[in-house]
């Protein structure tokens, strides 16, 4: 049906033999869907999609989510353009480890990003397993987080953790900030298990998480910044170089990703979707708080 080159053992696999554009049936849809699971970010390359392609796409996922605090493209409410000009200063957008909008109460389940041009080198993005983080976690932090939750909170477009001038990505991604509601706190399980491979994963990133449960934001921080020192270990990342027409789907609770900021100089521009799924649940403690303890141990 298509090919399969996983790019490391633990995440990610370019996708080969076929083209998004001539229509996806029902069997093929099942496929990479099954394939995202496994891999937890998948690449096509020469793909060339339009936004209605891209769209089409997308909806074989999960339905279209409406990103919150990015402006989206005009006429296009379920898009978003990721852009970066040659004389922009600055960071730039998803420049460092994150969640797609993880302090919302229903984040995201995964993301299409569609290349249109990109620089002749530079702007890689990383990808980071948090299924193969949390396989390899210390047992003290396994016990720590087990059936506890994160409590997250947008803090690039709230005022709290308002981000500085140099850091914030430039004119060209138009967002909402400065809004104390995105200083509100949102609950998620820091672990979660996941609906089509049972494995278990981390659902922590340093962008949105302030906290853990049952402690403050400064008790947290030391174990926050040892867990997440382990959650981007090289050995559970890919990093992707970008040629025009690529596309990358991911599944943002299986994942942390990283725009790498590093092509002055260069033109960088995305499009970005992104579609819903079941809200982020640990199953297996949902069975221990109806069956008992054993379900806890898997
Ligand atoms: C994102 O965080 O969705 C953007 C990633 C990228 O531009 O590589």
């Amino acid at each position: 049906m298509f090919t399969e080159n996983p790019l490391t053992p633990h995440i990610g696999a370019e996708i080969g033999g076929i083209d998004l554009k001539s229509g996806i049936p029902a069997d093929l849809a099942q496929s990479l869907r099954d394939a995202l699971a496994r891999h937890q970010v998948l690449f096509f390359r020469n793909q060339h999609l339009d936004i209605e392609q891209q769209k089409t796409l997308t909806q074989i996922f999960g339905p279209l989510h409406q990103s919150s605090y990015v402006e989206a493209l005009e006429g296009e409410p379920y898009v978003i353009r990721v852009l970066k000009e040659a004389d922009e200063a600055g960071g730039t957008f998803g420049g460092n480890w994150h969640t797609d909008f993880s302090f919302l109460e229903s984040p995201p389940a995964g993301s299409v990003l569609s290349a249109v041009e990109v620089p002749s080198v530079g702007g890689d993005t990383l990808w980071v397993s948090q299924a193969a983080a949390w396989d390899h976690l210390a047992a003290d932090l396994r016990e720590l987080l087990l059936g506890r939750d994160a409590l997250h909170v947008g803090k690039p477009y709230g005022q709290k953790w308002a981000p500085s001038a140099e850091t914030r990505s430039g004119a060209s991604m138009k967002m909402l900030r400065g809004d104390p509601n995105a200083d509100a706190e949102q609950r998620h399980p820091a672990v979660l298990q996941h609906p089509v491979t049972r494995r278990r994963m981390l659902f922590l990133n340093p962008t949105y998480v302030s906290r853990l449960d049952g402690m403050s934001e400064q008790e947290s921080q030391p174990v926050l910044d040892r867990i997440q020192a382990h959650a981007t270990s090289p050995e559970f990342c890919c990093r992707f170089r970008w040629t025009p027409g690529t596309v990358a789907i991911w599944d943002n609770m299986a994942t942390q990703h990283f725009a790498v900021n590093d092509y002055f100089d260069h033109r960088r521009l995305m499009y970005r979707t992104t579609f819903s799924g079941p809200k982020p649940v640990d199953l297996a403690a949902a069975r221990h708080a109806a069956t008992g303890p054993d379900a806890l141990t898997s």
